[in-house]
């Protein structure tokens, strides 16, 4: 297990990005690969819309919000103050630290206003009102609205009424899809080659995947998107003590995929093979959670292969030990420091205000 070099840790970007343990990304070469230029004709397509499925996008317009994302982390754009007279409501039914705070974050840091509902029982629910009524009133009171909630039809729930953008910020078992394109951005950040259309072979990923995407959304919105990377996803292994893990809902994206695809519920035996490692704890089972089988737990004495990488949405339980935090391995904490930048992306996008950054 090896300490980060001097060189790595020397890495350091935007005093905003920097995580204080772990691998540090640039921004910089991703951008480079990229031609330096963002594709604002992918981004804009998101002008005014629902962000609900990772369906919705495509390689191209997740390559175009990394490339987005990237601008906002080395370049100090909040002077442009893109999102000056907007308003985000963050309606959150269900607990959270990262992704709540980092919408708010990332909305106030372009200029734009939070009104925040950090618990669903100081609305009108704990009164027995319905997410519809609710999604009504925000009409008024919000340019987009991000919600989190327990149950996954709760996108749909309140979409009966809402005329606004909603951003789905974890629905049950359902989607993550903004923490599945952060943690896209992680990737390409860490290695740009995979944003290319030409990946070389020796770069390609074997990525592993720890846990039951039919039920862990986080892992199921990261797999939908991984599906979209064929030639830089070379292999993709769930590893789960479940015979199908999958879901109803990956089974179609999974059986057109030509991404080789492999379940097996021995963590030992493919643990040295794996270029990326992808880790969550909590499953979802109807209104209760689940966490990890204690066979999974990583820690320094995990045999991973060297220069492999650990990513993970958070918050960790056991499966993740501390002791893996100083390494080269921790991927997961640069992961996380991403997420205030793909949320502006994603944001400016949506409330139509590309056009106030200048010099894209
Ligand atoms: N990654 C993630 O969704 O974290 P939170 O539950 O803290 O928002």
């Amino acid at each position: 297990m090896n300490k980060l070099t001097k060189h790595q840790v020397s890495q350091a970007l935007s005093p905003a990005a920097s995580n204080s343990k772990g691998l540090r990304i640039s921004p910089e070469d991703l951008l480079a690969r990229t031609n330096g230029r963002v594709d604002l004709e992918a981004l804009g397509q998101l002008a005014g819309q629902s962000i609900i499925n990772p369906r919705q996008f495509d390689r191209r317009t997740v390559n175009a919000i990394a490339q987005m994302a990237a601008v906002l982390e080395m370049r100090n754009v909040e002077i442009d103050k893109p999102l000056d007279g907007k308003i985000a409501i963050t309606a959150f039914f269900e607990p959270s630290t990262r992704t709540r705070l980092s919408f708010e974050s990332a909305v106030q840091r372009l200029d734009g206003k939070v009104l925040s509902v950090p618990d669903g029982q100081v609305t009108g629910i704990a009164k027995g009102e319905s997410l519809a009524d609710i999604g009504e009133m925000f009409n008024t009171y919000g340019d987009v609205v991000i919600m989190r909630h327990p149950d996954t039809n709760s996108m749909e729930e309140i979409r009966r009424n809402l005329q606004r953008p909603l951003i789905n910020a974890g629905n049950g078992s359902g989607h993550h899809p903004t923490q599945a394109l952060i943690d896209w951005y992680a990737l390409l950040k860490w290695r740009p080659e995979l944003a290319t259309e030409h990946c070389p072979p020796e770069r390609r990923i074997h990525l592993g995947i720890i846990g039951t995407p039919g039920s862990m959304r986080a892992v199921k919105s990261f797999l939908r998107i991984s599906l979209m990377f064929p030639g830089a996803v070379s292999k993709i292994t769930i590893i789960s003590e479940m015979a199908d893990p999958v879901g109803l809902d990956l089974t179609e994206p999974i059986e057109q995929s030509v991404i080789p695809i492999t379940i097996t519920n021995d963590v030992q035996k493919v643990l040295p093979d794996l270029d990326v490692l992808y880790v969550n704890s909590i499953a979802f089972l109807g209104d209760s959670y689940r966490n990890l089988d204690a066979r999974y737990k990583l820690d320094r004495n995990s045999k991973l292969k060297p220069g492999a990488v650990i990513m993970h949405p958070l918050a960790r339980n056991q499966e993740l030990s501390e002791d893996l935090d100083e390494t080269e391995h921790n991927l997961y904490f640069a992961q996380a420091a991403g997420a205030v930048f793909v949320r502006q992306a994603i944001l400016t996008a949506v409330l139509d205000r590309l056009d106030r950054i200048n010099g894209i």
